[in-house]
């Protein structure tokens, strides 16, 4: 199947990075990280599922500065990523992990008060599908937030070329693309920005 094998690539990509990842893009990961940190809002009773965990850099900050929490759920597909999100939460023996692909989340309805997702949604190959499980998972009343590229303007045109000199699948979307999807989905907007720092291009989205 097509779509299975594009996140499969994804996640071999992920899997050769990791031991390199938290070096390579510091910058980058201070910036965005810090940026959700300060745009979500929780609390010592949340169920959060952080659903591309990747390396446990978020996880790590917001349980310093909000946790612990009821339930934190690291999922990501790239057993390398998760291994350095172990070994960076090992005192943190309450942190659970799982390593679904976002098209095809296990979690039961109503499992989570708190989604996030950061820096990964442009790669998921079925973003209605995706969508469609963050809002069966999340409890209603939940927030589901997302930071992710925004492809416009010039950097429609470098996303194209990121993706070729990387050779990665990606899926990039605009705010307004967005913003139309989780509409569609179900979700009601409630905060939402857009940005640039250095060459790069974001969109943030919260969402109930
Ligand atoms: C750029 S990293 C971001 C990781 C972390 N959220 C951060 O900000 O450092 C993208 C992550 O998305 C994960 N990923 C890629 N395809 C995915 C999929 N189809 N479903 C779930 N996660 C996926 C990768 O394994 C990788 O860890």
């Amino acid at each position: 199947m097509i779509i299975k094998t594009k996140a499969q690539k994804n996640r071999e990509t992920f899997d050769k990075l990791a031991d390199r990842y938290d070096r390579i893009y510091r910058a980058y990961l201070r910036h965005t990280h810090q940026k959700m940190v300060n745009k979500v809002s929780l609390k010592k009773e949340d169920k959060i599922l952080d659903v591309s965990a990747g390396t446990g850099i978020l996880a790590e900050s917001i349980l310093s500065k909000y946790g612990p929490f009821k339930r934190l759920v690291l999922n990501d597909p790239s057993k390398g990523m998760l291994e350095h999100a172990k070994y960076r939460l090992r005192y943190h023996k309450e942190v659970e992990y799982t390593s679904d692909f976002s098209e095809d989340l296990s979690f039961r309805d109503d499992e989570f008060t708190k989604i996030i997702c950061l820096n990964s949604f442009r790669y998921y190959t079925d973003h209605p599908a995706v969508l469609s499980h963050f809002r069966r998972m999340l409890k209603s009343g939940g927030d589901l937030y997302i930071l992710s590229w925004n492809r416009t303007g010039f950097f429609r045109f470098l996303n194209w070329i990121i993706t070729v000199v990387s050779d990665q699948e990606m899926n990039t979307r605009t705010l307004d693309e967005m913003k139309g999807m989780l509409t569609e989905a179900g979700f009601t907007i409630q905060d939402s920005e857009e940005w640039r720092f250095r060459w790069w291009k974001f969109f943030f989205v919260k969402c109930s």
